[in-house]
């Protein structure tokens, strides 16, 4: 199969170049490197996924966006400060500048997340869709319209489904998926017209037009919640910085996955945490 249809591994030297941060450049400022918002974590009275919105927007920051705000969803009184992150600030899903900043949108965002989809697909410029992003979309054949319309208004999109998100997508199951992730990759980007990075063990990077990548990075120390998320923020960075669409998808999972294989190296027996990869990218 992988011989007969262009795909190419994702190789080190193959990755697009991430944008190293470094404090020489003089005239740079935090605007520099762009704002990244999250849209997810909901709170409500029986749901509590404010962990997954935090996950993201850490890996936002440690992977060198300027400015990271976090819009938490549901209806109860979420969080207003992180005092393990000051950095990020939380404003109401209504305050996010979806012109101006890219949307990361869905990690922990339950049923939630569809009171802002409609607006994301709409107005966000750049936006990285995951988790319960993609479950609703998956439900709703508006919301499908709206993600395919993007891209011929210009907008960047990435979705990052797992292989079960990628099956309720498809509408087939995770097997299936699992059974020919190349084509499935591909299927989504072309249908929704869209970058597709669909995850798991040699995580695929399909984008319309364009040759498949499957990734070598990685280690089952990422099977472990939150690390999706993760990879969200990283990609939500990747685009704040001046990638496009495809240049974040190669960066940032290759970036994931080679956290997780340094952590390997170093700490041989030790688990990896979803906080822990966050903080150990340096962008
Ligand atoms: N080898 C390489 N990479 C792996 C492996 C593996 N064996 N296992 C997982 N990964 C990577 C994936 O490629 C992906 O980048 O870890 C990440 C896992 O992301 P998700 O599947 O989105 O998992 P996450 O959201 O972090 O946590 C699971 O998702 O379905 C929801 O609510 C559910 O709590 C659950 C959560
Ligand atoms: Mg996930």
């Amino acid at each position: 199969v992988l011989a007969a249809e262009p795909c190419a591994w994702l190789l080190g030297a193959d990755r697009a170049s991430l944008p190293v941060r470094t404090s020489a450049a003089h005239a740079s400022h935090k605007g520099s490197f762009g704002d990244v918002a999250v849209l997810g974590g909901e709170s409500t009275a029986a749901t509590q996924m404010t962990g997954a919105a935090l996950l993201a927007a850490s890996a936002a920051l440690h992977a060198g966006a300027g400015r990271v705000f976090v819009a938490l969803l549901g209806n109860a009184p979420g969080m207003k400060v992180d005092p393990e992150q000051p950095e990020l600030m939380f404003r109401s899903p209504d305050a996010v500048d979806m012109a101006h900043q890219v949307v990361v949108c869905g990690c922990g965002g339950g049923e939630s997340v569809k009171t802002v989809l409609a607006k994301v697909l709409s107005t966000a410029r750049r936006a990285v869709l995951d988790a319960d992003a993609l479950n609703a979309i998956a439900m709703d054949p508006q919301l499908q319209t709206q993600l395919k319309a993007r891209q011929g208004r210009g907008y960047s999109t990435v979705l990052t489904p797992h292989p079960l998100e990628a099956a309720r997508l498809m509408g087939i199951t995770a097997v299936a998926v699992q059974a020919d992730r190349l084509s499935a990759a591909r299927q989504l980007a072309e249908r929704f017209q869209c970058v597709v990075v669909l995850k798991g063990s040699g995580t695929v990077i399909a984008t319309p037009g364009q040759a498949t990548l499957v990734n070598n990075t990685g280690n089952a120390l990422l099977a472990t919640a939150g690390t999706g998320d993760v990879l969200a923020g990283m990609l939500g960075a990747c685009l704040a910085r001046g990638m496009n669409a495809v240049e974040a998808a190669r960066s940032a999972v290759f970036a994931h996955g080679h956290g997780a294989d340094t952590w390997a190296s170093d700490r041989p027996g030790q688990a990896l945490t979803a906080s822990a990869l966050a903080q150990s990218q340096t962008g």
